[in-house]
């Protein structure tokens, strides 16, 4: 298949904080294999981030760490387009017009709005309340047919999509239908204090989330320290979440079925599987965090990358802009 006429993939994480196991087994990992089949989209959401204050500082490393990250964990940036997106400011362009286009009505549905306004009192930022509209404006600018989305943002991928759907019935098609690309393969890993509740970035209790630049030290004892339940070793019969979600971390790094791994550590105590989980992950974890920390030191290269990322990107994206210009009726020289 040539460049041309592969489907495209597209994703983007948010440069706050490092990623942690979840973001890394449950989606990353999973996309490497999509790189030949697909042109793959990855990239750095800064605008999203300041929608709550951010320190300018630990924006800008943060943002070289998430395309740093990306590369670490196997997205080839030969086969890729990885870029930063305000390096591409079609995407605000589009924003404005996917707004004027969008009702307060279906924006106040958001659910991730309305648990984020929450914190901010009287003072919603208003860029919280757009914030979907700019993602929908990420996807449809690059006639996306796949989005790998968590259950998280699924509702702002149905929007996208009904965004993409409006303006192709006001103004011709234009744009492509989205679809969210569930993949089989991946886990859901749960917070290893609370392993009824998904791994998070900022989860407050600590040792709950393990992060792909943990040390070697601290993945051990979050792992040692997991939460598990009363019993004492593992039953062929049920496990309980805790247990659940350490045998499921396992085999995801391992690339083994839950049953290989349950069977190893029936009739074993607790402890056996949480060293071994920790020392798989260290294994896991380690190249990626030593990966991480040698490109960051080279800027040099990074830029490179980025700069041949968001050239490609603006290319793909002005082509349609210019098309969605001219249906809305400005004017074009
Ligand atoms: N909202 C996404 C998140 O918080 C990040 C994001 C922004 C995104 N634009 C996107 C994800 C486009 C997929 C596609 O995780």
């Amino acid at each position: 298949m040539t460049s041309s006429t592969k489907k495209i993939v597209l994703s983007a994480v948010q440069p706050t904080n490092s990623p942690h196991i979840g973001n890394y087994l449950g989606a990353i990992k999973n996309w490497v294999p999509l790189l030949d089949q697909y042109q793959c989209i990855f990239f750095a959401v800064d605008l999203h981030s300041i929608t709550v204050k951010q320190d300018p500082a630990e924006l800008r490393e943060n943002t070289y760490q998430a395309i740093a990250n990306y590369i670490a964990c196997g997205i080839d940036p030969k086969k890729a387009i990885l870029f930063i997106q305000s390096q591409v400011p079609e995407h605000l362009e589009l924003a404005w017009i996917l707004t004027c286009n969008s009702s307060m009505g279906e924006l106040s549905r958001m659910t991730q709005y309305k648990d984020k306004s929450q914190k901010h009192g009287a003072h919603i930022p208003t860029g919280l309340f757009i914030y979907p509209v700019l993602m929908a404006a990420d996807i449809l600018l690059y006639g996306t047919q796949y989005v790998p989305v968590g259950e998280d943002q699924k509702q702002h991928l149905e929007l996208a999509r009904d965004l993409a759907e409006r303006m192709n019935n006001a103004y011709g098609p234009l744009f492509t239908v989205p679809d969210p690309m569930i993949q089989k393969t991946g886990a859901r890993v749960m917070s290893l204090q609370d392993p009824e509740n998904k791994m998070s970035k900022s989860d407050p209790l600590a040792g709950a989330t393990v992060f792909l630049n943990d040390s070697d030290k601290e993945i051990e004892k979050k792992f040692k320290r997991a939460v598990t339940d009363s019993g004492t070793e593992v039953s062929a019969e049920n496990q309980s979440n805790g247990i659940k979600n350490l045998i499921q971390i396992q085999a995801s790094f391992l690339n083994e079925d839950y049953d290989t791994v349950l069977n190893r550590y029936i009739g074993k105590q607790y402890g056996y599987l949480k060293i071994d989980t920790a020392n798989v992950a260290i294994n896991a974890i380690r190249p990626i965090r030593e990966k991480t920390a040698e490109i960051l030191k080279d800027r040099d290269y990074l830029d490179q990358i980025l700069k041949a990322g968001r050239e490609e990107a603006k290319r793909r994206a002005q082509i349609l802009l210019n098309e969605v210009y001219k249906r809305v009726g400005f004017v074009r020289q």
